[in-house]
Parts: structure tokens; sequence; C-alpha cells
């Protein structure tokens, strides 16, 4: 069985990390990577650390607007569809990347597997959102990570090829946290700390990455924030400067974040999966956002959406340790294995 895996954005690596080796010795996996990520911190530490199998084809498309950069990986997709003929293709999340593949594959008939179905911010003017809507109402296997999201598809109709298989990222997370155990660290980080990150869009704006700073000023010790390069930019342009508390470093490699993570008081952050990953390694979360998709982290305690309102911020940070009964319930492992299992042996 052959299966083209189409990547291209940092927490796509970190997922297809996990399913690539349970898919090892199921079917023969070809890896796509589009080029939406091409920074070597953003993209190619995340290979070699996860040991993820080389792209077998590297689209190179780069950073456009929305549409010229969809548009140039449906057409640089379709191709490799059409010269490799798999038997699936499976796409990962809700980026650019994930929304051009399935085009690209539903048009030529063939199979389409997305991981991390069913998850809804119900904000359309995120471009997420949109990715995720779309992908999953012409995806054939729809693989998601929790209950919540199957009732998501169910709202819409969605049923046929609807699987809860868990979240794939967890696997990933526990492999690094275990792989890392006992390294000598080369981050030289204080004893007290809290990590950031700030990339959204919609946070990086003129009139909201002022805000967001600012929360981040509130914060009672030093925050260190590994900076997406759509922010640096942002605060370049905006002529912003980081409030004194916030130590701004590169972007990080996936072992060196993991351990941030682990070692910080609190994550403050507007990403999707480093919530979850936060929650996971045992971190409380402060979401800087309206809403989350991963809506689980809140039921269990371990994460308040804020907003960017630094008061509640504030307050947020102060509460006690998460409990990791509940943490391990709601993100039990082996979600790569069910999926790769899945793609042998639909049902
Ligand atoms: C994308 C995803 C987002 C995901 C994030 C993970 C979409 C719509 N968004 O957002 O869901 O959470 O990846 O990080 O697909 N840039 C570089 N070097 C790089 C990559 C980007 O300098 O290697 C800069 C460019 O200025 C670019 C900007 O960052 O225009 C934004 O990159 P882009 O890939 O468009 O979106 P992300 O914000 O990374």
């Amino acid at each position: 069985m052959k299966v083209i895996t189409v990547v291209g954005a940092r927490p796509q690596f970190v997922k297809a990390a996990a399913v690539s080796h349970a898919l090892e010795d199921l079917a023969d996996e070809l890896i796509v990577h589009t080029g939406q990520h091409y920074d070597p911190q953003m993209s190619d530490v995340f290979f070699t650390e996860l040991d993820i199998p080389e792209p077998m084809y590297h689209l190179g498309i780069g950073s456009a607007s929305h549409g010229a950069q969809t548009g140039r990986m449906l057409e640089a997709i379709e191709e490799v569809l059409l010269v490799e003929r798999p038997d699936w293709v499976m796409v990962y999340g809700d980026t650019n990347s994930t929304l051009a593949a399935a085009l690209a594959a539903v048009k030529l008939h063939i199979p389409l597997a997305h991981v991390e179905a069913g998850l809804r911010s119900g904000r359309m003017d995120m471009p997420e959102e949109v990715n995720r809507i779309l992908t999953d109402r012409i995806s054939d296997l729809l693989l998601c990570p929790t209950d919540n999201a199957v009732d998501h598809l169910a709202a819409e109709g969605i049923t046929n090829g609807v699987h809860n298989v868990g979240d794939v990222m967890t696997d990933t997370v526990r492999r690094t946290a275990r792989a890392i155990e006992g390294r000598e660290s080369s981050l030289g980080l204080p004893e007290h700390y809290f990590a950031s990150t700030l990339h959204r869009a919609e946070n990086t704006t003129a009139a909201q990455l002022p805000k967001a700073l600012a929360v981040l000023g509130a914060v009672p010790g030093t925050v260190i924030l590994p900076l997406h390069p759509r922010t640096k930019h942002a605060i370049a342009d905006q002529g912003l400067r980081l409030p004194e508390n916030v130590l701004a470093i590169e972007p990080l490699g996936y072992m060196d974040m993991i351990e941030l993570v682990t070692g910080a008081e609190a994550v403050l952050t507007d990403s999707g999966g480093l919530q979850k990953e936060a929650v996971i390694l045992g971190t409380r979360v402060v979401t800087l956002r309206e809403e989350t998709e991963w809506v689980e982290t809140v039921t269990i305690g371990a994460n308040d959406v804020v907003g960017l309102d630094a008061d509640l911020a504030v307050q947020a940070l102060s509460k006690g340790p998460l409990d990791m009964v509940k943490v391990n319930e709601a993100f039990p492992s082996g979600a790569s294995q069910r999926v790769a299992s899945l793609l042998v042996s639909p049902r």
C-alpha cells in the first residue's frame, strides 16, 4: 500500500512523526514537503530530531498570500499525485498545506485521510477554521482526536469514515520527553520562568500585538519567548519594543521546546498544539485567544482561555498544579497506531 503524506508547517512535522513510525512496517510512505515552513529552525531540525523520513518531494513553495500559497501548492501536489498514484493521501491539521493536498487528492479521486479531523473554533475569520471545515467535508477517513471532534462532525452531517483515534501529537510529546530525560541542557534556563509563543495572524495586527505584549509584560517573572518570524517582523514593522521581563530567543527545535515547556511555571500561548503539549507535560496553560479547539484542556482545569486580558492571565497563572490523572485520561497514548491500522484496513 502506498501512502503519500503531505506536510508543510511545524506542527504537522510533529504529528506526522508519530504516524510515520507506526506505518513503517505496514505501508510504503512517501513524504511530500510543501515548503510552507522553510527556515532550518522551522523545518529541518524537526526532521532530524523526530527521525522523520526524508521528504521524497520538496515543493519549495514558501511564503505568499493565502490564495497564492494554497494555489501553488495545489498545482505542485497534483503533479506529484499524478506520477505516484497512491492508495491514500494523508493530511494533518489545518494549515494551507492541508487544504491544498486535500483538494489535489479529491479532484483526482484518491482516498483522503485527515488526521486531527473535527476540530472547530467557531471562527471563520481564522484561516485554519476554513482549512479544517473544507478538508473534513471532502475526507474519506476522518481521524478525530477527541469525542468532541466527532460531535462537531456529526453536527455538520459527517458520520461516514469518522473515528475517534485519540491525539497523535501526544505520542510524539511523550516519546520526546523520554528521549530528553537526563540530556544535558544547552538552553541555560533560569530556575523560575514562564514560556510563551505568539504567532497567530489575528494576534500580530497593529491593533492586537501591543495588547498581547502588554499581557506578557504583566507576568510576574521572566517570560522566555521563542519568536516566530511573523511576530518578529510585526514587532519591527510596528516599531514596538518587548517588555523588560520578556526574553526573545530564536525559534527552538522540538527537543529544546519540550525542555523549555516542561521546566516552565506556566505557558502563555496562542498556538493550538502547544496548549495540548504543555498540558501533557504537566505545565499549566494560559491561552491568549478568545476560544480554543482543545476544550478538554479547559474542562480538566489545565487551561484558562483569557484572550488578551492581562488581569485574567495573571490570575490564571497562580492556579495550582495540574491533575495528571485527568490529563492522562484526556490524552491517552497510542493514537498513531490506531491511525496506521485504520489506513491499512479502513472501517
Ligand atoms: C502556519 C499555519 C498555522 C500554524 C503555524 C505553525 C496556515 C494558515 N497557518 O502559520 O495554523 O499554527 O503555521 O507555526 O497555514 N516565515 C518565515 N520562515 C518560515 C515560515 C514562515 O520567515 O520558515 C514567515 C513569513 O514571513 C510568512 C509568515 O512567517 O509570511 C507566516 O508563515 P505562514 O506559513 O504563512 O503561516 P504561519 O503563521 O507560520
